[in-house]
């Protein structure tokens, strides 16, 4: 008798934004007549930039002619866009990552899900609430939490973020084996200042524990104090694996791709005592389970580091981020305690009590589909996210619906 995975009872019944869709369409069903605004799940609208498309068509071309055809290529990714990565986005500030240390995939979900798989069961883990909750899903899928009990499952430590803190939690004064961190932050927006991260990489250092830095949003960043990268921090190179991805920087949601920095001297203990590379470890997992990204992507995706690309990402970026200051600046003038969107490109609102009745009443009154905060974690009750991925006229339609609704 073929047996399930009883982790995955332990599971909410369906993923955030698949039980959002599903509502939606069942009320788009029920009322044809009304235009709803999406302002929910953070997808990009813009299309690719003219220098990615020529890129694209490139390598699509080149896939084409039997002199330049390519087969699988090596799963870690093509040399040129490694090296671009390693040159523009980290050596250029200063962080000193090599190529070899960088795994180009086809998703930061993916990555900061699958990366789970290297460690042991009984590891303590520390899971800042409101989070992304693929870090969470996973963990309880590969059976290290019990089970779920007021929204908060058993065996993991909840890093509380709140008005209070920015929804930047400090480390906290005991051990934990991994973190999982995520700035600028998905859901609320929020940036950590280096003296923040900077504490954070101390307090792993000391505690020889594994921060898993979530940097898939660096791109809208605005404030040149803050940091892009944990690899800005001294220190980091011994404790830290970072995720970013091309999907919002670039457009690349549809396209797919994305890439894990794993510096070689990041280590992990067996139950010996003996350290392991985890560069090694993940080498040997990408090579087994995964066949690397295609080959015109990786062109496409390397394309962004031409003067042309930088300036193009800047202007998409740019784009969405002066969507995100008409969300912030309408939400502010309604009363409404907001965070985020100077950043990072959502905005995080206190809106109501329950966060899936605001999000009801949103969708009946405004025709307008937000984020429930309560599905990013206890913390976010009370609040609901809202993305600034969208066409600037949806964007500002909705807010004046909002702003009836709201009111
Ligand atoms: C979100 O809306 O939180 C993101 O689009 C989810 C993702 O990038 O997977």
């Amino acid at each position: 008798m073929i047996k399930i995975n009883e982790n995955y009872q332990k599971l909410q019944a369906s993923y955030l934004f698949t039980t959002i869709s599903r509502k939606v369409e069942a009320y788009a069903k029920a009322h044809p007549d009304k235009k709803i605004i999406r302002l929910g799940i953070g997808d990009v609208t813009l299309p690719l930039s003219r220098t990615v498309v020529e890129a694209f068509h490139r390598g699509v071309d080149e896939m084409a002619r039997a002199e330049t055809f390519k087969g699988y290529g090596p799963e870690q990714g093509y040399a040129f866009l490694r090296e671009a990565i390693a040159a523009h986005d980290f050596q250029a500030r200063g962080a000193q990552i090599g190529a070899h240390e960088i795994f180009v995939s086809d998703g930061s979900k993916c990555d900061t899900g699958n990366f789970q798989e290297l460690f042991a069961q009984d590891l303590r883990i520390g899971i800042p609430d409101p989070v992304y909750p693929v870090y969470v899903d996973t963990n309880v899928m590969a059976g290290r939490t019990g089970s779920a009990v007021d929204g908060r499952y058993e065996g993991l430590t909840y890093l509380e973020g709140n008005h209070a803190n920015g929804f930047v939690p400090s480390p906290p004064d005991f051990p934990l084996d991994l973190v999982y961190l995520c700035f600028p932050n998905n859901p609320t927006g929020a940036v950590a200042t280096r003296a923040q991260l900077q504490a954070w990489v101390d307090w792993a250092l000391k505690h020889k524990a594994l921060i898993l830095f979530d940097a898939a949003y660096s791109a809208f960043v605005r404030d040149p104090a803050i940091p892009l990268s944990i690899f800005e921090l001294e220190g980091a190179r011994k404790c830290a694996v970072e995720f970013r991805s091309f999907s919002k920087t670039a457009g690349f949601t549809g396209t797919r791709c994305a890439y894990t920095v794993i510096p070689d001297s990041v280590l992990a203990w067996d139950e010996a005592g003996n350290s392991h590379k985890l560069l090694d470890l993940w080498n040997r997992r990408h090579s087994t389970k995964f066949n690397g990204v295609s080959y015109p992507v990786q062109v496409a995706a390397a394309s962004i580091y031409t003067a042309e690309g930088k300036k193009e990402v800047q202007e998409l970026t740019d784009y969405y981020m002066a969507n995100a200051k008409l969300i912030r600046d309408k939400m502010s003038s309604l009363g409404l305690e907001v965070t985020g969107g100077q950043n990072g490109p959502y905005v995080w609102v206190k809106a109501g009590k329950d966060s899936w009745e605001t999000f009801d009443t949103i969708l009946e009154k405004a025709q307008v589909v937000v984020t429930p905060g309560s599905g990013f974690g206890t913390c976010g009750q009370g609040y609901i996210r809202i993305s600034a991925f969208n066409h600037r006229e949806k964007v500002l339609e909705a807010l004046a619906r909002l702003e009836t609704a709201l009111r």
